[in-house]
């Protein structure tokens, strides 16, 4: 089934709907230092807040679009009785779950919907600055102004917001990914490492940030801001994904605002994109 322009908007407004119905309660939560419980490990933080704001999203969800399916971080698959049965929404209630938790204003709720194999509506929600970042088939907006995702060219004027490396990166490549990471903050302007990939991307979008690199991301954590990145205007790369697969699936990416130089990037080689002869 596809989706047009009108019927996006109409998704991507269930997405506000549903991705405010979580403000009050995370700004209220926001610097209590709620208690923290570990998932896979240290490095991955939750909160009774990352499960509460999800329940919500999922009840405004349903209720506007009863049968789809709602692939959540916290609560899995759910939904897909009938109905809108072959839309699936991608639901990360707290992205920054760490900055959130201590107190660091960066974090974000991200809500991706997908029709068809398509990305067709999204929305990035920063609850502190209550920005509303969305995407739809029409164009990306924040709080309801187009953004254009313009910037620096190259990397001696850019600034790459990036969460490499990771301590899976560092477990896997050790010293190698320290040495690439120097690389890095010699060759850019500004390194800076805020967090969030979602809220990120969507600066990227907004020609906010020139350049996101990350690497271990999850569908909930990206496929709004896929959406957000190219109609905008930037690019983005999805990397290390399976053949065939979702640009939203793939665990890595790099995209940066639209014009920016990549093939001269110190970022290329870093993302495995000199050795693959890719970009031109
Ligand atoms: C994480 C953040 C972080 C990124 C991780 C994500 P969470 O999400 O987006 O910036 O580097 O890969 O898992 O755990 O805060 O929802
Ligand atoms: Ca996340
Ligand atoms: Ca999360």
């Amino acid at each position: 089934m596809s989706v047009d322009v009108p019927a996006s908007r109409e998704l991507a407004g269930i997405a506000e709907l549903a991705a405010r119905a979580t403000g009050d309660r995370l700004r209220t939560a926001f610097r209590s230092r709620p208690e923290v419980d570990l998932k896979r490990d240290i490095h991955d933080p939750v909160t009774v807040h990352d499960r509460a704001a999800e329940e919500t999203i999922r009840e405004v969800l349903a209720e506007h679009t009863p049968g789809s399916v709602v692939v959540g971080e916290e609560g899995g698959v759910g939904g897909g009785d009938g109905g809108d049965g072959d839309l699936r929404w991608f639901v990360d209630p707290i992205d920054g779950t760490a900055n959130f938790a201590v107190g660091l204003p960066f974090f974000c709720v991200s809500i991706g919907a997908a029709m068809g194999g398509e990305l067709v509506a999204g929305v990035v929600y920063d609850p502190v600055r209550d920005d509303m970042f969305t995407a739809s088939l029409g164009g990306a907006t924040c709080n309801g102004e187009p953004i254009h995702s313009r910037g620096a060219t190259r990397d001696e004027n850019a600034v790459l917001v990036t969460g490499y490396p990771n301590a899976r990166e560092m477990h896997r490549r050790g010293e190698e990914s320290l040495r690439s990471f120097g690389s890095l903050v010699n060759a850019f302007a500004t390194v800076r490492r805020p967090g969030s990939a979602a809220l990120t991307l969507a600066h990227v979008a907004a020609g906010w940030a020139d350049v996101a690199y990350g690497t271990s991301v999850n569908a909930w954590d990206v496929a709004a801001a896929v959406l957000l990145v190219r109609q905008a205007g930037g690019t983005y790369l999805p990397l290390d994904g399976e053949p065939g697969g979702s640009d939203w699936e793939a665990p890595g990416y790099l995209a940066c605002v639209g014009g920016f130089d990549l093939g001269g990037s110190a970022i290329a080689e870093v993302a495995g994109l000199v050795n693959a002869g890719e970009p031109a």
